[in-house]
């Protein structure tokens, strides 16, 4: 299927945010272990990026490891790790030849301390990159991204940098992972799943959800597409009539 022509790329989401889920789905119905699942995922992953910075958009978040998925058995939690350290390791080369900027959303410092390391130094080497932005949301829960936020505002107050009063959505806005990027316009969500999981929780107060009951590892470019197309064809509102 070749959809290209049917996006508009003069209104295209500034930002799409996508809940990647359905791995080990995939992986059972085949009967593999959970991380041949993963494993398949990552493939979407590259693919889906390459997709997303060709098309334009400026800004991609990847759901890849929720702060509730540290309570998975050990060896899933150090396949996962382990999977991510390879692929930071083999598409290094890929994001910069994109010129693609990443960032990693959540909490870093629990990683392993080799990864950490990885993470780091690929953030650090594509800083200045201005093509496309990709958010990979690591240990991330949008609640624990509520509470830091509240931690930073609080010093800020008690250092005399800013009175309670002037505490405002924008305040807590540019205190979160994703300080001075657009909302989420659209969240992709895969595997049929019609929840959020703990994702972006301030950040996707208005944003279009896409639901789709492919399973992650079967996500394609074109399918990524539909999604667009589906998201440019809706009415958005913002509590207007
Ligand atoms: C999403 O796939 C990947 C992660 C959460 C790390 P799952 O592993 O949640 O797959 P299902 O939901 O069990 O199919
Ligand atoms: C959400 O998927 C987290 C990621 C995709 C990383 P989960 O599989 O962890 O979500 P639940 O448990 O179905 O809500
Ligand atoms: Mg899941």
């Amino acid at each position: 299927m070749d959809n290209k022509a049917e996006i508009d790329s003069s209104r295209l989401p500034r930002h799409v945010a996508i809940i990647m889920d359905g791995n080990g789905r995939w992986a059972r119905r085949r009967g593999l272990p959970r991380l041949m699942g993963h494993r398949s995922g990552v493939k979407a992953v590259r693919r889906v990026i390459e997709e997303a910075r060709q098309m334009g958009i400026a800004f991609l978040t990847l759901y890849a490891f929720s702060t509730e998925n540290w309570n998975r058995p050990r060896e899933e939690v150090e396949g996962l790790m382990e999977l991510l350290y390879e692929y930071l390791e083999r598409e290094f080369d890929n994001l910069k030849r994109q010129e693609i900027r990443l960032l990693v959303i959540g909490e870093i410092e629990r990683m392993p301390a080799g990864l950490q390391e990885r993470l780091h130094r690929v953030m650090e080497e594509t800083a200045s990159f201005e093509a496309m932005t990709l958010n990979l949301a690591l240990s991330y829960g949008g609640r624990a991204e509520l509470a830091r936020a509240c931690r930073k505002i609080c010093d800020a107050v008690a250092q005399g940098r800013l009175k309670c009063s002037e505490i405002t959505p924008e305040i807590i806005s540019s205190n979160l992972y994703t300080a001075g990027q657009p909302d989420p316009d659209l969240v992709i969500r895969t595997s049929g799943e019609m929840r959020l999981s703990n994702f972006l929780l301030f950040q996707s107060a208005y944003s279009e959800i896409y639901v789709t009951e492919t399973l992650w590892p079967d996500f394609t470019p074109e399918e990524f597409r539909l999604a667009i197309r589906d998201y440019q064809r809706r009415e958005r509102r913002f509590g207007k009539v």
